[in-house]
């Protein structure tokens, strides 16, 4: 078990109000319109907003001039109307110059093609050249606006996540293995380059795994991933370095994460960070949409281990997906509150104001094309109302009695070519086991392997490809200790060198599951479904021999491995070799999760109603669109934080409603910060 270390977050809402807001280019208006914007802010309730994401052209528009006028009276004018900036150094889109005088700060693709600017994000993360200009810009924004009133808080670039198979890539990929193997005979040995004819003599074959001519060295392409990871969190790290030198202590430093993002290591990012923040835009035509949001809220409150920044969600549509579908209405105001009853103490957008030109003019925003008069609008202002009656909710824990574990490394390996099936995209199955616990109303973290997880009455493992000796030697501790363990399929066949374990899985994992032997993967076909004892199994199934003292739950049925154990069970270690239909899986999941004594917050809640409790407060989300009552504990009297009414026995909720539930008398009290 690897000790996280202490990180000690910083509040995001010191007043105790939750922040409200987003991010706001003001560089794409004339200024007359600024006025109007703090006017509608004021008016909206924002709070907060993040500014200079994308001005790096504004600020240097050429190479060492400095342009800070604009931001100087912009800064000055939001503190005038209470409006507290998070601050964003502007290194996620380097300006045309750079590209033209540096070429070498372009990044290449995996073909040699170097990625031009016109877009953003085209810098490479490890040319001395962009880390100098970036560090260059940082410094100057940092020491002229470090003590400014409205600066609340620092954001580092925008969603880092690029990457590089350039030469200083190249370069700093050598290094970065040269750190961690020392040796040629080591990487060699790593990497299994015996095959294949693969073996490197001299460091200066070593290259990132650009394309080549059929399946590249698993290892190689691990390995590129987590330097990869690396390489962007030292530009996080030395830009998150030089502002705090710049600014008062109590101003955190964040970097926003794109959700399940695979480009990332976010375990070991969000220890960088003094608040973490992430970008959720759940699909508004998904039907499980709500429980996607869910899940990044879980994600990121776990990175966090507390409360947590929605930094960006949109208003109404996207302008990315297929068909671009808008937010019906009462949904904003719902995932907006389910991210706070989750653990948000900041509820932000992209964008403040939609745009009239650029990439993004059909992306919405807080105030769309529509204006003031719009719906979109009208339901951004009731949001922010709404969450200034909800202080009590800021600071406070979202309590959970369960972890899913993820992690990125065994992502990376698991998803790559050559494996027995390329159907199994490990994002939807981690998916399909927090819709199975979400729909059985349990709250549950996301954990890293490693971490302690003895706080936890159950940990389940979706599915966890690669697993290091000490996190093995973990799952076994924790159910050792009195745990409920629940694995998915294909979990602990490699180590980390994603060499794969003797036998096709770890040995102490088959001892913890009550495997004998795993005789062969049996992969399906995307709708094949297979089945096993009363339920149907998609995707994978697995021909195992069950130890002795192992009980089989469920056996396949027909089939080639008709009689086989499909679900296996030693006591508190449950296994699971193949995928069980939703039904099947949220039974079996909420079956094992009574018997470890853990429960939802309320019994009898209707499908399509999620209640989570927050510090003392009971939040009620209703996903569909009829009329639904929630029954409450016998004798409790509630007062709901949005309306003010009283509720005893049941409370009742409309189409997309939301009540945020406290003691009554706690309430009454008007009590503060929980
Ligand atoms: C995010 C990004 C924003 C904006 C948004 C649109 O990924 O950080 O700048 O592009 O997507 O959905």
């Amino acid at each position: 078990m690897t000790e996280r270390t202490a990180v000690s977050r910083m509040p995001i809402a010191p007043d105790g109000r939750l922040l409200f807001g987003g991010d706001y280019n003001p560089e794409q208006w004339p200024e007359e319109v600024w006025a109007d914007d703090v006017r509608l802010m004021k008016e909206a309730g924002v709070n907060s907003v993040t500014v200079g994401v994308f001005s790096w052209a504004k600020l240097e528009p050429r190479p060492g001039a400095r342009e800070f006028g604009w931001l100087d009276r912009l800064m000055d004018l939001l503190h005038a109307h209470g409006v507290g900036v998070v601050l964003a150094t502007p290194t996620a889109s380097p300006p045309p110059w750079l590209g033209r005088l540096h070429p070498e700060t372009l990044p290449r693709d995996e073909n040699g093609q170097t990625v031009w600017w016109g877009s953003r994000q085209q810098f490479a993360h490890s040319s001395s050249a962009y880390r100098r200009y970036a560090a260059a810009i940082t410094e100057d924004l940092a020491k002229r606006y470090g003590n400014h009133p409205a600066l609340r808080m620092w954001h580092i670039n925008n969603e880092y996540c690029t990457f590089d198979y350039g030469t200083e890539s190249a370069r700093a990929f050598r290094d970065w293995l040269r750190a961690k193997y020392d040796t040629l005979d080591a990487l060699n040995e790593a990497w299994g380059t015996a095959f294949w004819s693969q073996h490197v003599e001299t460091w200066q074959d070593v290259i990132p795994p650009r394309r080549a001519q059929y399946m590249r060295n698993p290892t190689q392409v691990l390995d590129f991933r987590r330097f990869t990871s690396d390489a962007l969190m030292e530009c996080y790290v030395a830009e998150r370095d030089i502002v705090r030198r710049h600014s008062p202590a109590h101003v955190p430093v964040t970097t926003n994460f794109m959700p399940f993002w695979t480009g990332q290591d976010a375990w070991a990012w969000a220890e960088e960070e003094d608040v973490v923040s992430v970008d959720a835009y759940p699909d508004p035509r998904d039907p499980l949409g709500g429980q996607y949001n869910a899940m990044i809220a879980d994600m990121t409150r776990s990175q966090a281990r507390g409360p947590w920044m929605l930094m960006e969600q949109a208003a109404g549509p996207v302008n990315w997906r297929g068909a671009n579908h808008p937010k019906p209405p009462g949904l904003n105001r719902l995932w907006s509150l389910q991210a706070v009853a989750r653990g948000a103490d900041a509820v932000c957008y992209f964008q403040w104001r939609q745009s009239r030109q650029g990439a993004e003019k059909f992306h919405s925003g807080m105030l769309s094309h529509a204006g003031e008069e719009g719906r979109t609008f009208a339901e951004v202002r009731r949001i922010g109302a709404e969450l200034t009656g909800l202080g009590a909710a800021a600071g406070a824990q979202v309590p959970a009695d369960i972890a899913v574990l993820h992690d990125w490394h065994s992502w990376w390996a698991g998803g790559q070519e050559g494996r027995p099936s390329s159907h199994v995209a490990y994002e939807e199955v981690v998916r399909a086991w927090h819709r199975a616990l979400w729909e059985a109303h349990l709250t549950a973290d996301f954990a890293h392997p490693g971490h302690d997880l003895s706080a936890y009455k159950m940990v389940v493992v979706p599915q966890l490809y690669l697993l290091s000796d000490a996190a093995v030697e973990n799952l076994v501790a924790y159910v050792d200790g009195g745990g409920t363990l629940v694995s998915g399929f294909f979990t602990g066949v490699a180590d980390p060198d994603d060499r794969v374990r003797p036998g096709g899985m770890d040995a102490r994992l088959r001892q913890l599951f009550g495997i004998r032997t795993v005789h062969e993967w049996w992969p399906l076909e995307p709708q094949e479904t297979v089945r096993c004892g009363e339920f149907g199994g998609t995707l994978w199934s697995e021909e195992l021999a069950a130890a002795d003292g192992a009980e089989v739950v469920a056996a396949y049925r027909g089939g080639e491995l008709d009689g086989f154990p499909a679900v296996l069970r030693r006591g508190r270690a449950w296994y699971l070799s193949t995928l069980p239909e939703p039904p099947a899986l949220r039974a079996l999941l909420a079956d094992a999760a009574a018997g470890a004594g853990v429960r939802p917050p309320l019994s009898g809640l209707p499908a399509g109603v999620e209640a989570v409790r927050r510090g003392e407060l009971l939040f009620l989300l209703h996903h569909g669109r009829g009329e639904v009552t929630v029954a409450l504990p016998d004798g409790a009297a509630y007062r709901d934080l949005l309306t003010g009414e009283e509720h005893t026995g049941s409370v009742p909720l409309g189409r997309f409603g939301v009540a945020v539930l406290g003691p009554v008398s706690k309430v009454a009290r008007g009590s503060g910060a929980a």
